[in-house]
């Protein structure tokens, strides 16, 4: 039975393309304004990441919510300059993993899964986020900011907030950001003669 009432879905008349226009737009932000993102926007971003697929779901993660600007300056501190979109973040979501050399890729798989999707949540609130690898000699200091026990371990921090107007610009020209289609997608069959 049809509902009169309820409201047309518009985006059945966008191209395929335009409909996944949100996700071709995710971009990494690693500059914020001091407006502070709200606990309902939090709390979503959350459920976005416990709603995350895992291997075998098996859910390996645990995520920290971080909002203490001071544990936030003191992580972007630690780890630059790939935690520098730490120093100006409103608030932002550690991926905590277990430590288990038996499961490094299936793991580091998993982390990349959450933390894109985080940031595509970030889009879609309007606000933005910026993924920070912490790098192995800076574990142990962001395991201590953390209180994390000697079994986790934090590869991926993600940096929250509402986008200053500077790094809402692109940061490459028009066409740069990324390699040409025609070098990166390819039909059927790896081309004849292309170089690997
Ligand atoms: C595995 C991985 C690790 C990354 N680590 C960092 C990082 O430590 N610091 C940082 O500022 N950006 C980091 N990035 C973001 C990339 O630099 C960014 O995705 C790339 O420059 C493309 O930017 P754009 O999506 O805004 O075009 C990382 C991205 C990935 C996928």
């Amino acid at each position: 039975m049809s509902d009169r009432t309820s409201v047309p879905d518009v985006s059945s008349l966008l191209s395929p393309l335009d409909r996944v226009r949100p996700l071709i737009r995710t971009r990494q932000v690693r500059e914020f304004t001091d407006e502070p993102v709200t606990a309902a926007e939090l709390d979503a971003l959350a459920e976005v990441a416990r709603w995350s697929g895992s291997s075998n779901n098996r859910q390996p993660w645990r995520f920290i919510v971080i909002r203490d600007r001071a544990v936030l300056q003191r992580l972007a501190e630690a780890g630059l300059p790939q935690t520098r979109a730490l120093q100006t973040a409103a608030a932002a979501i550690a991926v905590v993993l277990p430590v288990d050399p038996e499961r490094t890729i299936s793991h580091a798989y998993d982390d990349g899964r959450v933390a894109e999707r985080i940031l595509v949540a970030t889009g879609m609130l309007g606000l933005a986020g910026g993924i920070t690898w912490i790098r192995d000699d800076v574990v142990g200091a962001v395991r201590d900011l953390l209180g994390l026990p000697a079994d986790r371990t934090v590869r991926t921090i993600v940096a929250l907030g509402h986008p200053t107007e500077a790094a809402r610009h692109p940061k490459s020209a028009p066409g740069q950001a990324r390699l040409p289609r025609a070098q990166l997608v390819f039909d059927e069959r790896w081309p004849a003669g292309r170089p690997s």
